[in-house]
């Protein structure tokens, strides 16, 4: 469980569909399908913080063969996202109940891809990368969407209870929970979301991070 704030408790316990609301609204969603319709997905993939699904949806459904873990802590955001799965009969997401700053339950080298979107500023980032990384297979990725610490994310902060991270401190943890090929995309094509979220892109090599500690 991270910081208890009031923001957090009214909208992903107490409201969700208030929640799921906000971000039907403004484009953001929209935006979001744009930016995941730049990767090819495949495999298992696992969306951490997962909310009302809105990543977990729009890859399982381009992506039909692969499978979506969907996370999150909160029943009421998990039961919105299974009442859109049952609605439009998407057969290839599970879901799973579980707080996130306890760790990750599933399988070591098991994902090949994981994805999280707005669960960094509520739960200790250090060590989620570092979770993640046992989780993901060699070769595998981890897409982070950073909220910008700006205007925009210091008025969503107000707006849903975190406070935004500094870029610079994100890529470091990246890196020393052992991920390589960080990369922060491109994002000039998606105006509105650009303004208030950055993608980092980062890969688990094929030599492992205590191979390549332990060299020598
Ligand atoms: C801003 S929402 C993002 C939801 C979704 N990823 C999206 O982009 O629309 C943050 C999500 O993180 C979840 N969350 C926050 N702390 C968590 C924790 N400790 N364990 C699991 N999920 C958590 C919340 O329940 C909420 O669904």
């Amino acid at each position: 469980m991270g910081k208890f704030t009031i923001q957090r408790y009214l909208l992903f316990k107490k409201f969700p569909r208030l929640y799921d609301w906000i971000i039907s609204v403004f484009g953001y969603k929209r935006a979001i399908g744009k930016l995941l319709n730049k990767f090819d997905f495949d495999g298992i993939v696992s969306d951490l913080g997962c909310g009302s699904g809105l990543l977990s949806i729009f890859i399982a459904k381009r992506n039909r063969n692969c499978r979506v873990i969907a996370v999150d802590e909160s029943n009421g955001l998990l039961k919105i996202l299974h009442e859109y799965t049952r609605n439009e009969r998407i057969k290839n997401i599970d879901l799973v109940k579980a707080d996130l700053s306890l760790g990750i339950p599933i399988k070591e080298d098991s994902l090949d891809f994981v994805v999280t979107s707005g669960l960094i500023e509520y739960i200790d980032p250090e060590n989620l990368f570092k979770e993640v990384y046992k989780t993901i297979k060699s070769d595998g990725k981890l897409l982070v969407l950073v909220i910008r610490n700006n205007i925009f994310g210091k008025i969503l902060g107000k707006i849903f209870g975190f406070k935004p991270h500094n870029l610079r401190y994100v890529l470091d943890l990246l890196q020393t929970s052992g991920f390589e090929e960080i990369e922060v995309m491109d994002m000039k094509d998606l105006k509105g979301l650009n303004k208030i979220k950055i993608c980092v892109i980062s890969r688990k090599t094929t030599i492992s991070f205590r191979d390549k500690h332990t060299e020598n």
